[in-house]
């Protein structure tokens, strides 16, 4: 059996403040569980979100669910994971045992739903101390860290010759965006699409929109620096609606006789759930929410909307689910047929995370990778 490693970590001592680099212990993985050695994480909007307090965040804890890695040691009962083998450390689960995961037909893994917010393992304690204080993980993963121990179901088993740095990525952003154009909203060739927000997640929907061949996606922020890599990802409109003298729904429904075929909305926002919808067209149109808005907040709807043939729908990872579909997308990155390249704006170390996220709070990168 391994022993404790001491590691250093950004810990998160208190919501809203910034993190600080300590040297943490993290303890041998139990049963159903393994130690990963984390390779590279990128940062997600998600994790800002939690760490301000704002939502679900619990303190102290250890941020960071966009991971990759490398399986330091198993608990005991391990037999599809071991040692060497490369991962991607990934905050939804696919426990193949659920009623969710058994019918086959949603991603969301009602593991997720027990045991993915309690910042706790599911025997309801921590593998990790810092300064002789239990430290919370983060929706199972936790990888702002040298070393995490996560569930087996919370570890993709990837194809060893991807480039670890870059896969990352594939723990979150990208497959959330991709997925969302193409599993969730099942966008049909020659239609038209909108994405609200071109973080990495809108980008990766305005990549999907252009892999599943829409003759138009229209791509909107109110960052026009946004505009040139998401030209590059296939939008064929860039629309900055602070600059627009109507309503961006109003725009899009002048323009595209009625509304658009599909809407996307990757802010988290209200008001941009309401445009996304408003933006879509009678009959047939589908606005898609995958930005994550306040748990408080509810959408309002009048029902004859819905009846005229408008629809929404959440999509949660892009609808993929984690076990089976993962390892695909690795692939498809290794053959050169998925760009992830292009969403690493920066790279940095872990002492530098505080940058990371102030770059992202300030709409100045795509994604930062930090590379531990
Ligand atoms: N559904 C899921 O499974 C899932 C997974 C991961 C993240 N998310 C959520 O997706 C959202 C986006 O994450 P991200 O990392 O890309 O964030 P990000 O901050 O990088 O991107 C958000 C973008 O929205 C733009 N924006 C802000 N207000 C706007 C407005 N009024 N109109 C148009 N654009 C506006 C910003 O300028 C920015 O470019 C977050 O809410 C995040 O929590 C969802
Ligand atoms: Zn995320
Ligand atoms: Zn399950």
């Amino acid at each position: 059996m391994s022993n404790i490693i001491k590691c250093r970590a950004a810990v998160s001592w208190k919501a809203g403040e910034k993190l600080i680099i300590e040297e943490v212990e993290v303890s041998p993985p139990k049963s159903g569980e393994v130690r990963v050695k984390v390779v590279a994480t990128g940062l997600c909007f998600s994790d800002i979100a939690s760490i301000s307090g704002k939502v679900r965040g619990k303190f102290p804890g250890i941020y960071g669910h966009e991971g990759s890695g490398i399986i330091e040691s198993v608990g005991e009962d391990v037999t599809n994971l071991q040692p060497g083998d490369h991962v991607l450390i990934v905050f939804l689960p696919q426990c193949r045992k659920c009623r969710v995961c058994v019918a086959g037909v949603g991603n969301a893994c009602l593991d997720f739903m027990k045991y993915g917010l309690t910042g706790l393992m599911k025997d309801g304690t921590s593998r990790i101390t810092c300064r002789g204080q239990e430290i919370y993980n983060f929706m199972g993963t936790s990888t702002f860290t040298e070393y995490t121990v996560v569930s087996v179901n919370n570890c993709v088993k990837i194809n060893p010759q991807a480039p670890l740095e870059k896969t990352c990525l594939l723990s979150c952003g990208v497959p959330t965006g991709y997925g969302g154009a193409i599993n969730s909203a099942k966008v049909r060739e020659g239609s038209t699409c909108a994405v609200f927000g071109l973080g990495a997640i809108g980008l990766a929907t305005v990549m999907g929109c252009h892999a599943m061949k829409a003759s138009k996606i229209v791509a909107i922020d109110i960052n026009s620096d946004k505009f040139e890599i998401a030209k590059k990802l296939g939008a064929t409109d860039c629309v900055n609606p602070k600059e627009l003298d109507m309503p961006i729904a109003d725009y899009l429904k002048k323009n595209f006789q009625g509304g658009v075929d599909f809407s996307f909305e990757c802010v988290g926002l209200m008001e941009t759930i309401n445009q996304a919808f408003d933006s879509i067209i009678i009959g047939h149109g589908v606005c898609v929410l995958i930005g994550i808005a306040p748990s408080d907040k509810t959408i309002n709807i009048v029902p004859v909307q819905l009846q005229v043939g408008k629809s929404v729908v959440g999509s949660f990872y892009g609808g993929y689910k984690t076990q089976d579909d993962i390892p695909r997308l690795v692939d498809q990155f290794v053959d050169g047929k998925l760009d992830l390249e292009s969403f690493i704006t920066h790279q940095m170390r872990l002492e530098d995370i505080n940058d990371a996220i102030d770059l992202l709070k300030d709409g100045k990168c795509i994604r930062t990778v930090i590379n531990l």
